[in-house]
């Protein structure tokens, strides 16, 4: 049989690249879902990763080089080699109608089921489709890196999310112009909406098509691949299978699985495991948050919440501190600055509302932290919020309990999360009904241990079984492929 070659599509790669004191670039992680996930894969199957490094180039500005990490640490996925990153570079103004415009001023909104916050311009789309075909050059030039140096391969092209849904169709016809033959797959890290919500795109044919280019296209969970299964058939009418989850199109039979994604539950228990406590004062129970600053994640909803429970059950005034970590996010997009704005005035609110002289009720970290540093919040934590308004799955949840090695506090889910579809053992709450969302956290802070420790054990359990590697292996299922505990033939630097 042929060796299979993985190579990853997606904006983002697991760095960005910053100058440092000396001017030199050197990589700093990135954070977010996609690349918590990938990242392992990438690094398993020793694979190639074309994305986006961070940086932008003048006009006419020659390319730079990708340094390797200086992060020797090596469970650190930020140090795959430089020669197993394809960067792609964009100058500022492309990035601006691509990523802030197209991507995350209409995609992500719209997915999300918020139209209202969603905007449609004509010169964005333009900038979407031509950084598509950019992606999608450049994953051929990996392919043919690869098949220079070993002529019977079989490359298998994973594309991600919503930045990149016209590039599969497009690396498949370059594909096909240059005889080359390959496997495509698709994954959706964010929900796929319901048909009366993806209509308003104005090029929803587009993105249809452009996702069917692929052989397989993977979302979190089967409500995704059935909304759009239902857009295949009501868009275009086209031979739609809801029971074997298939489409026909073009003499190709594309299928369609829900791959729930998970973490390296493993690596987090272990990081739980070293982490020095960073939260000193034992008194005091932590209601944790842990989100980018983003309008999805139910933010002011849940301080809303908050604010509530002190008011409404004034014992856990000086006994309960709410730790909210948000990651600055997007910051050149007006929705975003927005929500910035107005998460300050609500903490600030709360703050001088509630504070005593020794105790404040939140404390608010805009910035973002190491996973090493995070595990240990999240193994002290007695309580963990993950109540957005709608997220395709939320990691956080799931590394929440990975890291819960000690006397084990209490999840509270959204239902609106992918992770609601699983982690039933959760206190689920519909983060709109503000007075409910904080009776569930009065329940979670004077829940029994034996109670605790039940829900926790199940969770736990299903989160180790079903973690990223169980997610990689389901993926090469769906493409039909194996290829775990190969390699591809990747140039090391010499020793
Ligand atoms: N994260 C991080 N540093 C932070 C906050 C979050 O590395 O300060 C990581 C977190 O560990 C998780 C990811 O960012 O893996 C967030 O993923 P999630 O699916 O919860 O949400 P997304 O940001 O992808 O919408
Ligand atoms: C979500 C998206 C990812 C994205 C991440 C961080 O997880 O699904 O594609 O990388 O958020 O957002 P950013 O805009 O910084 O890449």
């Amino acid at each position: 049989a042929m060796r299979e070659a993985l190579i990853v599509v997606s904006n983002r790669l697991p760095f960005v690249l910053k100058p440092n004191e000396e001017g030199q670039l050197v990589r700093k992680l990135s954070a977010g879902g996609l690349v918590t996930a990938v990242a392992p894969v990438v690094a398993r199957c020793n694979g190639l990763w074309v994305g986006w490094p961070g940086i932008f180039l003048e006009p006419g500005q020659e390319e730079p080089t990708i340094p390797e990490s200086e992060d020797t640490h090596a469970t650190s996925f930020a140090n795959l080699l430089s020669n197993q990153i394809v960067p792609v570079f964009m100058e500022k103004v492309q990035f601006d109608q691509f990523y802030n415009g197209c991507c995350n001023g209409t995609f992500w909104p719209l997915f999300h089921s918020m139209p209202d916050r969603a905007i449609f311009f004509a010169d964005h789309w333009k900038a979407y489709l031509e950084m598509n075909q950019l992606f999608a050059m450049k994953a051929i030039e990996a392919v043919e890196r690869l098949m220079q140096k070993e002529k019977d391969i079989l490359p298998l092209v994973w594309v991600h999310d919503y930045h990149l849904t016209l590039a599969a169709a497009i690396i498949r016809k370059l594909a096909t112009e240059k005889g080359i033959r390959i496997k495509l797959g698709f994954f959706l890290h964010i929900p796929f909406p319901p048909w009366d919500i993806f209509r308003l795109l104005p090029w929803a044919n587009q993105v249809l098509e452009g996702l069917l280019g692929c052989d397989m296209v993977g979302f979190h969970i089967e409500d995704y691949c059935l909304n759009f299964l239902d857009c295949c058939q009501r868009q275009f009418d086209y031979k739609v299978d809801k029971k074997m989850f298939m489409v026909d199109h073009d003499d190709r039979r594309i299928s369609v699985r829900p791959l729930p994604i998970g973490i390296p539950f493993d690596k987090f228990a272990q990081m739980a495991e070293e982490a020095p406590r960073v939260v000193k004062e034992s008194r005091q129970k932590i209601i944790l948050g842990v989100d980018r600053l983003d309008y999805t994640k139910g933010l002011v909803h849940r301080l809303r919440a908050y604010e509530h429970l002190l008011t409404k059950h004034s014992k856990y005034i000086e006994q309960v501190i709410f730790l909210q970590i948000a990651v600055p996010s997007r910051t050149d997009v007006k929705e975003y600055q927005d929500l910035k704005e107005e998460m300050d005035q609500l903490v600030g609110k709360i703050n001088g509302q509630f504070s005593t002289a020794n105790w404040s009720p939140i404390r608010y970290i805009y910035g973002s932290i190491s996973q090493a540093e995070l595990a240990a919040f999240y193994r002290d934590a007695a309580v963990c919020v993950v109540t957005p308004l709608r997220d395709g799955m939320n990691l956080v949840a799931k590394e929440f309990v990975a890291c819960q090695i000690e006397e084990p506090g209490v999840l509270i889910l959204s239902p609106f999360a992918g992770a609601g579809e699983m982690m039933h053992e959760a206190l689920i709450v519909n983060p709109y009904e503000v007075d409910s969302a904080a009776e569930t956290i009065h329940r979670a802070l004077s829940m029994s241990l034996d109670e605790r420790q039940v829900r926790m054990t199940h969770l736990r359990k299903r989160e180790k079984m079903n973690d990223v590697n169980a997610w990689t292996v389901g993926f090469l299922k769906a493409m039909d492929s194996s290829m775990l505990g190969e390699t591809v033939p990747v140039e090391r630097p010499p020793a």
